[in-house]
């Protein structure tokens, strides 16, 4: 069974390349937040808000537990799916992680533009916050990952055609 995973923070382009991918490999594209939306029948920041963050990354586990059961999906995971260890021993046993950088500067532009929908980013400083969860999330990041792409000159199309040639090296993911 295979899947790709995407992983990342926040910003780093996780859902417009997993789609692009997902476009050219002709898979299916999922997004852990949109199921865990559906699941809780509420946006995020009302989960944050209502049930906390605890609550929320137990949906997302049984949301990610659910998904990788499925085949040939392209999976975009919110950036703190990695937190928890149970997700990438579930994500890596059927199929293999991207993990997807761009600089704190990057990721700040791209999620100041349209609107908050990050929870954890609704804060008097988000630039602080970006450097700090990153520095906090980065050895999780690494230690996940099986390829790891730079987007911080993102062109979705470069990034997704980028991964594909990688994964063609990558003796243990058959196309
Ligand atoms: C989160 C990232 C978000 C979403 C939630 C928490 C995180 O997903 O899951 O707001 O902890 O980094 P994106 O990475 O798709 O923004």
């Amino acid at each position: 069974m295979k899947n790709i995973a995407l992983i990342g923070f926040m910003g780093t382009g996780k859902t417009a390349v997993g789609q692009r991918l997902a476009k050219k490999l002709e898979w299916s594209f999922i997004e852990t937040d949109l199921l865990i939306e559906q699941k809780a029948g509420k946006t995020i920041p009302e989960i944050f808000q209502q049930d906390g963050e605890i609550s929320f990354r137990e949906t997302e586990i049984g949301v990610i537990k659910d998904i990788i059961e499925r085949k040939d999906v392209v999976i975009a995971c919110g950036g703190g799916a990695v937190l928890n260890k149970i997700n990438i021993d579930r994500l890596r046993e059927h199929g293999i992680i991207i993990y997807l950088t761009a600089s704190p500067e990057t990721v700040l532009k791209r999620v100041s533009s349209g609107g908050n929908q990050r929870p954890l980013l609704d804060v008097d400083n988000p630039a602080q916050t970006i450097r700090e969860l990153m520095e906090f999330r980065e050895p999780f990041y690494q230690r996940a990952a099986d390829i790891t792409v730079d987007t911080s000159k993102l062109d979705i199309n470069a990034v997704a055609e980028q991964i594909i040639n990688r994964l063609k090296e990558n003796e243990s993911f058959d196309f």
